[in-house]
């Protein structure tokens, strides 16, 4: 089964407007003519549209970081779905491990967004990973298979035909610590039998699943010549665009 890479470049809270514009450009410029593998940027929200004009007529495509799931009203501070459609928004990440552990989203806050962004035309890139507790207690695949079971309940294969999973371990998410390729691969193999389980398995061998966590140019490959790793999601190391490029070319 090839499934086409997709890497995702997570700029977090970073930047002001002029650095990403610039950064945006000099995405662009180093691959949009690239083919090897989809490329998607989720700058800030205040970013979204002079972002989207930078990049209007590339193939490098536009996300979001978050949403909320109401479709308007007073929820200050917050940004639905449709306020991302208008500004040209055709991804978006749904829980994140920051806005888990961060801000407290918990299942089934996420179970809503996911929701939300489906019914909105938005290709979800839905996010997974166990704490470092978690992990040393024997407790992964557990976690994970909780998350996307909680997140993917009564959704069907043409409601999901565009979702993503990225597999994020808490504990290698910007400490540096990245999961070996080995690792990785155990749990991203988990993760497309759990999802086969639910959606059954034609869905499973088609659905990508990126991995997340402390990735740079010379951890990418390792990674993506694993059988079950499909793609990277990228936070830190997707501020510098060369850097960046590199990573998204890594498979070659
Ligand atoms: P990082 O972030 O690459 O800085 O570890 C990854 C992510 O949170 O998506």
């Amino acid at each position: 089964m090839s499934r086409t890479p997709i890497i995702g470049g997570n700029w977090k809270m970073n930047l002001d407007l002029t650095e990403a514009q610039t950064l945006a450009t000099e995405v662009r410029h180093r691959l949009s003519a690239y083919l090897g593998a989809q490329t998607i940027v989720f700058p800030p929200f205040p970013y979204l549209l002079p972002v989207a004009e930078r990049l209007a007529g590339s193939s490098i495509g536009l996300g979001a970081q978050d949403l909320h799931f109401e479709a308007k009203g007073a929820f200050t501070g917050a940004v639905s779905a449709a306020m991302l459609t208008s500004v040209g928004c055709k991804w978006v990440l749904i829980g994140h491990s920051e806005r888990r552990h961060v801000f407290g989203d918990d299942d089934a806050v996420v179970a809503k967004k996911l929701r939300a962004a489906l019914n909105a035309g938005l290709k979800p890139v839905l996010c997974v990973g166990e704490k470092l507790e978690e992990r040393n207690s024997g407790e992964t695949f557990r976690v994970c298979g909780r998350q996307l079971r909680t997140a993917l309940e009564g959704l069907t294969v043409s409601q999901l035909e565009h979702m993503v999973v990225a597999y994020e371990p808490v504990w290698a998410i910007g400490t540096g610590l990245v999961a070996s390729p080995e690792q990785a691969q155990e749990v991203h193999a988990d993760i497309r039998q759990k999802i086969g389980d639910l959606l059954g398995v034609t869905y499973a061998t088609k659905v990508r699943i990126q991995y997340g966590g402390s990735v740079k140019s010379s951890s990418a490959a390792g990674l993506l010549t694993q059988e079950d790793i499909d793609g990277l999601l990228v936070g830190g190391a997707s501020l510098q665009a060369e850097e960046f490029a590199a990573i998204v070319k890594a498979k070659g």
